[in-house]
């Protein structure tokens, strides 16, 4: 959505279908926000004739754990039936937590005869080859081209090539966490960020997979090729089915830039990887892990291992895909936002991340390893700055201090997810320091073990001992043979948290989504309900207020899962 205009692909006689999903807390993604304002925009000033003869579907993706469940998927069917536009096939309402996979192929099984109905011929899909190119052509080494881009700005696709300032481990050794602290260096860039705002990183490949997977498909790495697509299909509006693929490229690049091979491999890509194996066996085993018959398999074989593209190719010998078919169905390697930890005020062109390496064993015994974490984790920081990093700025709407000063914060971070709130805390202490007042601020944070993975220990200490901070309450999960969590923790301070929240509190999550936010959730929903605050009296009436907290920004959550 992000290469097209409303105006561009709404006319009539126009058939569309919108993927979309809804990030964090009920936000449509980076990539089709632009997109969804305008398309709200012409809802509104073209009321019911904006998009008159227009057909069109939604498919939504989305996971019920998060409360804000489909919101932005049925904004979207909303908002072209308000322009007046006819839906020519049910929404769809796929749930990760069901199984994405298995409600998105149950939608589309109905969903390409309604598509050639409302189309009224078939459609046509188009087919890819790779045109080898002399080794002396000139190529786009990169991804992303270094910005600003015309307008001055440094954004997903023109970040800034930024130098790691400092880099240092935040928890002990003798935890099995590794947790990284990551300043970034912005030079003269003149790039700004408040605190809330998170920090985009167009992440790399691991070179030494990259080479296995080249070497196993009998590719060279330094070959240079163009992507060119044999039958087109007639609409005026197709793109290009790879748009984030610039080329001529090398097959290096290409994939260590722009393709995730590591992600839980799709059920499109095994039934292209069926079509490509010479052995019999390996084909109808991969066909009847992509069907449905073979959903226990998929659960077991590809959810729960989660095969790298290496692991996939070696575990079907026979299997060699060309690279064409492969790269249209692999998925774009997408780029990764962590929470600003600190405040302009303090370091106002080195803004630093906390996120934590990403490891774990599959039931193969195979180690998986996060692609931007270990990235980060293994890059040379040396004095000569040689090796660059991209990246940008995504400015928070939502998340970041009130502009009302004088209103009491209750924050609650367990985690990294306590990372925007030392950048809150910065500014506060640059403000007292001027001279400011300030309001009460209550901090939850929660990890295992206080000599473990007590995040910015000596922060918060000194936060308290100067005031920033009015209190901080530590839940530490694995010091006690019942795990003691932030939810329980807000439970016992239920009196001090209600009376922030009747005295105006602003309520601020950041976190695991999937979990953890839901969990303190309900703990605030009790605590609201049973002190009566604002006159509630039960839970019913409890949800409602937080529910007209969140929309007025005085509860606010950044989650992730
Ligand atoms: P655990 O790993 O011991 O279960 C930061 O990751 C902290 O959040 C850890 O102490 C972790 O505890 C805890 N945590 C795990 N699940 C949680 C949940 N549902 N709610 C709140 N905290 C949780």
């Amino acid at each position: 959505m992000n290469e097209v205009e409303p105006e561009d692909v709404i006319k009539p006689g126009a058939v569309i279908t919108f993927v979309v999903s809804s990030t964090g807390d009920g936000d449509a993604p980076d990539n089709c926000d632009t997109f969804f304002t305008r398309l709200k925009r012409k809802a509104k000033k073209e009321k019911g004739e904006g998009a008159i003869g227009v057909q069109y579907a939604v498919l939504g993706l989305g996971d019920q754990n998060y409360s804000a469940f489909m919101a932005v998927p049925r904004q979207f069917s909303q908002t072209m039936e308000n322009l007046g536009a006819k839906c020519f096939a049910k929404r769809g309402e796929c749930d990760d937590t069901l199984g994405l996979y298995e409600q998105v192929d149950a939608w589309t099984s109905t969903f390409w005869s309604h598509l050639e109905v409302a189309r009224g011929n078939s459609h046509k899909l188009r087919e890819g080859e790779t045109i080898w190119l002399p080794k002396t052509t000139e190529v786009v080494a990169n991804r992303v081209a270094p910005g600003p881009d015309s307008e001055g700005a440094y954004t997903v696709s023109s970040p800034y090539m930024a130098t790691i300032h400092k880099r240092e481990v935040l928890t002990n050794l003798k935890s099995d966490r590794r947790v990284l602290h990551m300043e970034f260096d912005l030079g003269s860039s003149g790039i700004s960020y408040k605190p809330g705002d998170s920090i985009g990183i167009v992440p790399q490949n691991d070179a030494e997979l990259v080479r296995a997977i080249v070497d196993r498909l009998g590719l060279d790495q330094a070959a240079i090729f163009t992507l060119n697509w044999k039958k087109g299909d007639t609409n005026e509006h197709a793109t290009h089915p790879l748009p984030h693929i610039h080329t001529p490229c090398t097959v290096k690049s290409v994939f260590t830039n722009y393709i995730d091979i590591t992600g839980c491999p799709r059920k499109s890509l095994l039934r292209v990887l069926a079509e490509h194996c010479g052995n019999a066996e390996e084909k109808d085993a991969l066909l009847h892990l992509s069907s449905r018959g073979g959903r226990a398999e998929y659960e077991t074989q590809i959810r729960a291992q989660s095969p790298t593209l290496l692991t996939l190719l070696n575990n079907y010998p026979s299997c060699c895909p060309p690279l064409a078919e492969l790269l249209d169905a692999l998925s774009p390697l997408a780029p990764r936002l962590y929470s600003i930890t600190c405040a302009p005020e303090v370091a106002p062109t080195t803004p630093s991340v906390a996120f934590s390496v990403v490891r774990f064993q599959v039931p193969s015994g195979e180690h998986r390893l996060g692609v931007a974490t270990n990235w980060l984790d293994e890059i040379s920081v040396d004095d000569k700055c040689e090796h660059k990093v991209p990246v940008y700025i995504k400015p928070s709407l939502k998340f970041g201090l009130p502009e009302d000063s004088s209103a009491p914060l209750v924050m609650i971070g367990p985690g990294t997810g306590v990372a925007p709130f030392r950048g809150f805390l910065q500014s506060r202490r640059a403000k007292a320091q001027k001279g400011g007042r300030l309001s009460e601020a209550m901090l939850f944070f929660g990890c295992r073990k206080a000599d473990e993975d007590f995040l910015y220990e000596a922060d918060w200490k000194s936060f308290t001992a100067d005031g920033s901070l009015t209190k901080l309450v530590c839940a530490f999960s694995r010091e006690t043979a019942e795990k003691v969590y932030v939810q329980h923790k807000i439970e016992e301070h239920a009196t001090e948290v209600a009376r922030l929240i009747s005295e105006g509190a602003y309520v601020m999550v950041c976190g695991d989504g999937a979990h953890m936010a839901k969990d303190v959730h309900a703990a605030l929903v009790r605590v609201v309900a049973q002190a009566g605050v604002c006159g509630v009296s039960d839970v019913k009436a409890a949800e409602a207020l937080l529910a007209d907290f969140t929309k007025s920004g005085r509860y606010v959550r950044d989650i992730w899962s």
